[in-house]
């Protein structure tokens, strides 16, 4: 990710919701706000179904871009995962004419023509969540997402911190050529520093529970179960490694601990349960934001290249228990 200035959302989720409302109902058919009747059209080439976080994410942008909002939202999932149906989306909306293009993509690598040709119609593009590589923000108005590599450095320091005398570590990763994995490689490792714990493996496992834990069943038995730390880089694969362990005879938190990225309901309830010990949010919840974003990118207004989107890190099972009952995904 370049180094481009980022901003921080300064004010809080109600503030942004006012601001956003005060948008959206300058621009929804309201009439007694005054505001045009005209729809936005907005096609969103999306992921589709990957996971509890994905889930998440999708509907809340579905649930922010509404008709009442003023918005035609046109969801395009991909096929099965595959690139080559979210260019086809892409280029369908632009030869459409949308107002504007939400890109979640599949791969990072491979977007340049259809982002050029987008450009050459006018028509502003929005990523969400996931980079693109190589990353030419020329080619886009912002990036909206949580940091990965802050997300990741603040992973990897909370396991230097745990294992002061080392240990063996493996990482459980997304799939190849997904922007987000490169970005937690490389904080995990700015945020273990001079630490002595070891990598003795590194996987992908698809962002997969039943994947994260054949593939750690196998790490176990070709270390003899000795691995202190596993890095999952989301919270499917975490838990599939918990169930490797707790199948190898190992008790996670003693045994071995298991850190996580996402922050969803399943893994918030783990880590109460101790069957996780740490899992850092990467905030899926960001609608409101990419509204108020597309506001203002069709009224002409500037907009930071990169937008970060807050998430906590919860390093306990009493963290968890404190926020599970109002969790929102
Ligand atoms: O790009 C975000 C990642 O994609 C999430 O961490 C993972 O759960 C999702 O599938």
């Amino acid at each position: 990710m370049s180094a481009k200035k980022r901003i921080r959302i300064a004010f809080g989720l109600a503030a942004v919701g006012a601001l956003t409302i005060g948008l959206a109902a300058c621009s929804t058919g309201d009439a007694d706000a005054g505001g045009s009747d005209e729809i936005t059209t907005v096609g969103f080439v999306a992921v589709g179904p990957e996971g509890a976080w994905r889930e998440a994410n999708e509907q809340n942008i579905q649930d922010t871009f509404t008709e009442e909002a003023g918005y035609d939202l046109k969801y395009a999932p991909a096929t099965n995962l595959d690139q080559k149906s979210q260019i086809d989306a892409f280029t369908s909306f632009v030869d459409e004419g949308v107002d504007v293009i939400l890109l979640s993509a599949t791969e990072a690598s491979g977007w340049e023509d259809s982002l050029k040709r987008a450009q050459e119609a006018e028509i502003p593009v929005i990523l969400l969540d996931r980079g693109i590589e190589p990353d030419d923000d020329s080619l886009y108005v912002t990036r909206i997402a949580p940091d990965n590599v802050e997300v990741a450095k603040e992973v990897g320091a909370w396991a230097a911190a745990t294992f002061p005398d080392g240990g063996n570590y493996v990482v459980l990763e997304g799939p190849a050529g997904v922007g987000v994995v490169n970005e937690r490689n490389t904080g995990f490792d700015e945020g273990l520093g001079d630490s002595s714990l070891n990598k003795v493996d590194a996987q992908t496992a698809n962002w997969s529970a039943e994947e994260g834990k054949s593939v750690f069943e196998t790490m176990l038995k070709a270390s003899n179960n000795d691995i202190q730390l596993v890095f999952a880089q989301n919270d499917e694969m975490g838990l599939g490694a918990a169930q490797a362990a707790e199948e190898a005879g190992l008790v996670v938190g003693e045994d071995v601990k298991i850190a996580t990225i996402d922050g969803t309901k399943n893994a918030m309830q783990a880590l109460a349960d101790g069957q996780l010990s740490y899992v850092h949010e990467y905030n899926p919840l960001f609608g409101e934001t990419a509204l108020e974003v597309v506001e203002k990118a069709l009224a002409g207004e500037d907009v930071d290249s990169y937008i970060v989107v807050p998430s906590e890190a919860f390093d306990s099972a009493e963290a968890a228990q404190a926020v599970l009952a109002d969790r929102k995904y």
